[in-house]
C-alpha cells in the first residue's frame, strides 16, 4: 500500500429485522431504500473532485444488510464509482451478506460487477442462540448460504461472535467445527460488546438472560485460537484469522491508518490526516447531501501528534504490530520516541518492542482494551 491508494467504504444501513445484540447504524423502513441510494450517489461524485490523484485499491459495501438491496440499485453505485473514481487497480471488493438473503441470481450478479470477497454474518451455528438473540437465519441456512457462497467465491469471511447469551463449550465446538469442516478463507471472531444500548442489554439488566463469565470467556478465546492455528489459519488481528494470503486488505488500510472515503451514514473516513464521521441521522444525511454540503457529524485535521496517537491505537490490533522505522519515516524519531516512551511508562507490560516492531505481548492482547484507553490518556 502506498500514500496514493484509497480504500472505499459504502454504509448501507438497511436491514430485514434487527438484532438484539446490535448497534450499528440500520433501519427496518425498507421504503427509505430508493430515496437513500439516490443521495449515495450524489455523495460519491460530490467526494469524487478530493479524491482525483488516489487510485481505488479496496471498496467495502457494508451495513446493515447490503444483501437485501436489489441489483440494480448497487450496480447504480458500482458503474458511479467506475465512472468518478480510478478503479483499474482495483484489488479486493467485499461485500456483506445475511445467510437468509443469500441468492443464486445475486451471487452471479456480485460475480459480474467484479466482488471478489463476500463477508457472511453467523454469529453462532446453534439454533437456540440465534432464537435468542433476535437472528432471523437458522444452522440450516447457514449451510446452504455456504455451500452456493462456494461456487461462486474462494475468498469469504465468517462472523462468529463468542459469549452471546447461551453460549457454553459444545455452542462454541459447534462453530469450529463448521470452520474445519467448511473452510472459510477468514474468521471473525470477535467478543460480545455489551457496553452499548442495545435492547439485549435491557434483557441483561432487567434479568430476563444471562452472560457467560468471563473466565469462561478468557479459556474459549484461547481454544479458539489454537484450533484455528492446528487447521493453518493465521491470527493476525485481535479478532482476526486467515488462511494464507486471505487476509482483509481493507480492513488492513484501517489497521494501518491509510487513506479511506465513507460513504452513507454513520460512515468514517480517514484521507491525508483528515478524519471524518457521517451524520447518522438519514434525514440530516439526505439534506446536507442535497445542499451540496458534505454531511459530517465529526471532524478534525489532526494534527502529528493525533494522527501518531490514531496509528498507534489501530496499529496496535494486528498481532505483528508497528514497524518502528515506518513510524519514525512517517512522524519524525522525536515525536515517535517520546510518545512510545510515555506508552511504555503507562502500559510497561503490556507492550514489547521485538524485531523493530512496536505491539502487544500476551498480556496486552489479553487485556487490550486497557491499553486502548491508557493510549488515548498520553498527552505532548
Ligand atoms: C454491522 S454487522 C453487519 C453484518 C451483517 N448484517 C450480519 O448481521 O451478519 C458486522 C458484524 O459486527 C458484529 N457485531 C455486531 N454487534 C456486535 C456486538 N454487540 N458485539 C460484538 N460483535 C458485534 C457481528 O459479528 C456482525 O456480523
Ligand atoms: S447484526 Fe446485522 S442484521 Fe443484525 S441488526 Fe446488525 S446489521 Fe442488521
Amino acid at each position: 500500500m502506498n500514500c496514493n491508494d484509497l480504500g472505499i467504504y459504502i454504509h448501507i444501513p438497511f436491514c430485514t429485522k434487527r438484532c438484539l445484540y446490535c448497534d450499528y447504524t440500520s433501519f427496518t423502513n425498507l421504503e427509505l431504500i430508493e430515496k437513500y441510494f439516490d443521495t449515495l450517489k450524489k455523495e460519491i461524485i460530490l467526494k469524487s473532485r478530493e479524491s482525483k490523484s488516489f487510485k481505488i485499491k479496496t471498496i467495502y459495501l457494508g451495513g446493515g444488510t447490503p444483501s437485501i438491496i436489489k441489483t440494480d440499485l448497487i450496480e447504480d453505485i458500482f458503474f458511479t464509482l467506475l465512472n468518478n473514481y480510478d478503479i483499474n487497480s482495483l484489488e479486493e471488493f467485499t461485500i456483506e451478506v445475511n445467510p437468509e438473503s443469500v441468492r443464486e441470481d445475486k451471487l452471479s450478479f456480485y460475480k459480474s460487477i467484479g466482488i471478489n470477497r463476500i463477508s457472511i454474518g453467523f454469529q453462532s451455528t446453534t439454533n437456540e442462540i440465534l432464537k435468542k438473540v433476535g437472528r432471523i437465519h437458522r444452522f440450516e441456512e447457514e449451510i446452504r448460504a455456504f455451500s452456493l457462497l462456494k461456487k461462486y467465491f474462494d475468498n469469504i469471511n465468517v462472523d462468529f461472535i463468542l459469549g452471546l447469551p447461551g453460549e457454553n463449550t459444545n455452542t462454541v465446538a459447534k462453530n469450529l467445527e463448521f470452520i474445519q469442516n467448511f473452510q472459510p478463507s477468514h474468521i471473525s471472531y470477535y467478543l460480545f460488546d455489551a457496553s452499548h444500548d442495545t435492547p439485549l442489554k435491557f434483557l441483561l439488566n432487567d434479568g430476563k438472560m444471562y452472560l457467560p463469565d468471563e473466565d469462561f470467556l478468557a479459556g474459549q478465546l484461547d481454544l479458539i485460537d489454537n484450533f484455528l492455528k492446528n487447521i493453518n489459519y493465521k491470527h493476525y488481528e485481535i479478532s482476526s484469522w486467515a488462511l494464507l494470503s486471505k487476509e482483509s486488505m481493507h480492513n488492513k488500510l484501517y489497521w494501518h491508518n491509510l487513506n479511506y472515503q465513507g460513504f452513507g451514514i454513520s460512515a468514517g473516513g480517514h484521507v491525508n490526516n483528515f478524519r471524518y464521521v457521517n451524520t447518522s441521522s438519514i434525514n440530516n444525511y439526505i439534506k446536507y447531501i442535497n445542499e451540496g454540503v458534505f454531511p459530517y457529524e465529526y471532524q478534525n485535521s489532526n494534527d502529528s501528534f493525533h494522527e501518531l496517537i490514531e496509528t498507534l491505537f489501530m496499529g496496535l490490533r494486528l498481532l505483528d504490530g508497528i514497524n518502528y522505522v515506518s513510524l519514525v519515516n512517517r512522524f519524525g524519531k522525536t515525536l515517535t520516541d517520546k510518545v512510545i516512551d510515555n506508552l511504555k511508562k503507562n502500559v510497561e507490560n503490556y507492550i514489547c518492542i521485538k524485531d523493530n516492531h512496536i505491539k502487544l505481548s500476551k498480556k496486552g492482547l489479553d487485556y487490550s482494551r486497557y491499553v486502548f484507553e491508557k493510549l488515548l490518556d498520553i498527552t505532548y
